[in-house]
């Protein structure tokens, strides 16, 4: 199913309309029903709650509307609520009136809700279609769910499957549909370029071995946007190996990847006038007698040797190197987006990532955008002082602190150090998966982040302003 299809243009005719009601409404909208459809409710004790519906058969026995409840308070009320009726209603055209909070984002959370994962099992029944709302960017939506879909599919495909090379292919199938050049940096000139993200994929698999995508678009005298994103395809914690619990979810180590992907495909797609850069380290932090130890002593790509305090802190040693590489070129905006710390999920939730910047506007513009685009992000500091705890008695740093204290700040504060020359650096620590579904948010893989980071870029960079 495309976007395209469940997302109708606003004239289409003949679709059943849906009224959206807030419980303290339900009194006055049921007088303002015929009597029949009053009847109706009252014989099935609709009463507007969250998330109940009703659909109303008309005289020629064929759905005539659809009574939906948005329940009591306005704190619980999620804007996405509605969407959730593109997998409850009979399939069909439909239309939101009422009490929707913001037809925008209603229409967004119907197609984020109608996502299914639909590679290994074949999806129950079809969803149902909505017109656009009036006056709303039918492509922009569309474009939208469209890039949520691609980072979904891409996380939720299980590593054997989703390996070094399949993200590499993921990654050229995206550059060939926008004409954007791409090239992989693997085996000899990965060894003597990008040191850890060789050394983090060394115990994998021939056919898995470690890479770095590198795709660029765009024009060359437009500000300089670069994204990076962490492509574990699995993290078994390398030697420090996780437990079972912990190893379980890792598929979606590669969730920066996939985000970073989504988000260039909105980018592209938009056609903003930037010029792109997209960088992946691709790797498989593996076990075998190849792999790193901790103890062990690399110098990374910028020159700073990096005491291995924890294989499992695989993820900042692939990110540092690539973001070396991105730093060289003094990008206008760097971001990089990665699955990066258990932290950040015990200081937030699964809901909601914590992002770091030291640049006071675009953090709040950030959060600005996040409010906006209802993809929420948090800010946490990159609290200076606590840079003692990645010191290293025999290199310039040690990859994990061994205090357990401020997990995310300590990885955000170890990346930070790779980076020296990009005008603004935003770095986040998603979680890349939602745990217990809610509207427009589907079990599994999930998008965090790049709605909000799609409209901070365009509003900053999306005309043309002067170069800071
Ligand atoms: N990929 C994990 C982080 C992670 C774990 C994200 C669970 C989301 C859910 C990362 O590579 C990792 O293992 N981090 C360690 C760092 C520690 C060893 C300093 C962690 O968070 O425990
Ligand atoms: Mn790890
Ligand atoms: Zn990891």
């Amino acid at each position: 199913m495309t976007a395209a299809k469940l997302l109708l243009p606003a004239k289409t005719p003949a679709a059943v309309p849906v009224l959206c009601i807030a419980a303290p409404n339900w009194a006055q909208t049921a007088r303002a029903l015929g009597p029949v459809e009053a009847m109706a409710a009252e014989a099935q004790g609709f009463k507007a709650q969250s998330g109940r519906f009703l659909l109303l058969i008309g005289k020629d026995g064929k759905p005539s509307r659809v009574l939906f409840g948005l329940g009591e308070s306005k704190a619980s009320n999620d804007v996405f609520l509605p969407g959730k009726l593109s997998r409850l209603l009979p399939r069909g055209a439909y239309r939101l009136e009422g009490d929707v909070a913001d037809h925008r984002l209603a229409a967004l959370g119907w197609l984020l809700e109608a996502y299914v994962f639909a590679r290994y099992k074949k999806p129950q029944g079809e969803a149902a279609a909505l017109l656009c709302p009036q006056n709303e960017d039918r492509d922009h939506i569309i474009m939208q769910a469209e890039a949520v879909w691609l980072a979904r599919d891409l996380i939720n495909t299980p590593a054997c499957d989703m390996g070094p090379g399949d993200l590499e292919q993921a990654a050229r199938d995206l550059a060939a549909r926008h004409k954007a050049k791409m090239r992989t940096i693997i085996g000899k000139p990965l060894d003597a370029g990008f040191p850890m993200i060789a050394m983090v994929g060394r115990a994998a698999a021939e056919e898995r071995r470690a890479r770095l995508l590198d795709m660029r678009w765009g024009k060359a005298g437009d500000p300089k946007v670069t994204l990076i994103g962490k492509g574990v395809c699995f993290d078994t914690g390398g030697l420090d190996i996780k437990p079972s619990a912990g190893m379980l979810l890792m598929k979606k180590d590669m969730g920066g990847a996939a985000n970073v992907l989504a988000l260039a495909d909105m980018i592209m797609t938009a056609r903003l006038p930037i010029r792109l850069r997209i960088l992946v380290p691709a790797v498989d932090n593996a076990i075998s007698a190849e792999a790193f130890r901790p103890g062990d002593i690399v110098t990374s790509r910028k020159g700073l040797s990096v005491e291995i305090g924890n294989t499992d802190a695989e993820g900042r040693l692939i990110l540092a190197d690539a973001l070396a590489l991105a730093d060289e070129e003094e990008p206008d905006l760097l971001i990089d987006l990665a699955t990066l710390t258990g932290a950040a999920r015990v200081a937030l939730g699964p809901d909601l990532p914590p992002f770091y910047t030291d640049d006071e506007e675009m953090a709040e513009a950030l959060l600005r955008h996040a409010g906006e685009e209802n993809d929420p992000l948090w800010r946490l500091p990159l609290w200076a002082s606590y840079d003692r705890l990645l010191e290293s008695k025999f290199a310039d740093v040690n990859n994990a602190s061994d205090s357990g204290f401020a997990g995310s700040i300590v990885a955000a504060l170890f990346v930070k150090r790779f980076v020296e020359r990009a005008r603004i650096h935003i770095h986040l620590d998603i979680f890349g998966w939602t745990p217990v579904a809610r509207p427009g948010r589907p079990f599994g893989g999930e998008a965090q982040g790049i709605r909000a980071l799609f409209a901070l870029i365009r509003k900053r960079y999306g005309s043309h302003p002067p170069r800071r």
